[in-house]
């Protein structure tokens, strides 16, 4: 199975210019699963409500959406990419991720864990972590992100059967990458990681992103990882069939070996 990134620089508020960049970006690209940054059409720095508002849209019926699920059908890939979503139902914005595939939309997940001022501008995410099958025997389970400072976020992912976590991310903070091989190692999952670079110097913030986008295997192998500045799509092979094994040795199981009833305070 081939899985990547597209690590890009998004400009802020150019959502039409943003979408179009990936879909030349992807028009080539051999990949059944491809996963892109947090906010990747909007941008990350917003200066008002009003900004969130007018940039913000619904899934699956939006702008958005509709053209990455015509990427999908057209390129023959799922992708999971990090958007700004308007839920109509409960007027709320939500920082989320939407997952499509080449029959269409699969599903969306909205960041549980936000980052700084993010909470001024979204709403915390109330679809709880959540794993998609997006082939007959292949789950991947979503986390955007801050949620990777949670260590639940992931085992919850893995403990659902997630083979794969994609993680679209908005890294300003160096430590996330070397973290995520841990994260891939203790849940014997995959996970890819699509962090953008570039800068925004607005509302007051001077932000750099730090790239490093990467895919990490089972045993927390780097299969790669992008510098801190290139745009670049990057695509490599992984198997999801090792993340289904949770077995170290004869006697030791990761999941079985669990003792939950000693974690105290978890809840
Ligand atoms: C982040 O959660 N975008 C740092």
């Amino acid at each position: 199975m081939r899985v990547g990134v597209f690590q890009f620089a998004p400009e802020f508020g150019q959502v039409d210019a943003n979408i179009a960049r990936v879909e030349a970006a992807l028009a080539e690209v051999e990949a059944d699963l491809m996963v892109l940054p947090e906010l990747f059409n909007s941008g990350y720095l917003f200066e008002s409500k009003a900004e969130v508002r007018s940039l913000s849209e619904e899934i699956p019926q939006g702008n958005t959406t509709q053209r990455l699920m015509r990427l999908a059908a057209e390129r023959n890939m799922v992708i999971v990419a990090g958007l700004p979503e308007y839920d109509s139902s409960q007027d709320k914005f939500f920082n989320s991720a939407v997952v499509v595939g080449p029959t269409g939309y699969i599903g969306k997940y909205r960041k549980t864990h936000l980052f700084y001022k993010e909470k001024v501008w979204f709403g915390p995410g109330d679809l709880g972590l959540t794993v998609f099958d997006i082939a007959p025997g292949l789950r991947i389970g979503v986390m955007i992100c801050f949620d990777w400072f949670f260590p639940e976020a992931a085992r919850s992912l893995a403990l659902q059967g997630a083979q794969i976590i994609c993680h679209p991310t908005n890294l300003v903070l160096p430590y996330c990458q070397q973290a995520m091989l841990t994260r891939s190692l203790e849940n014997s999952v995959i996970t890819v990681t699509a962090n953008r670079v570039g800068s925004e110097q607005r509302d007051n913030e001077d932000l750099r992103f730090t790239g490093g986008s990467q895919v990490v295997d089972v045993r927390g192998e780097l299969k790669f990882r992008l510098d801190e500045q290139e745009e670049k799509v990057a695509v490599t092979e992984v198997d999801p069939a090792r993340a289904l094994e949770k077995t170290l040795n004869i006697h030791n199981h990761l999941f079985n070996d669990r003792r939950p009833e000693f974690y105290r305070n978890l809840f």
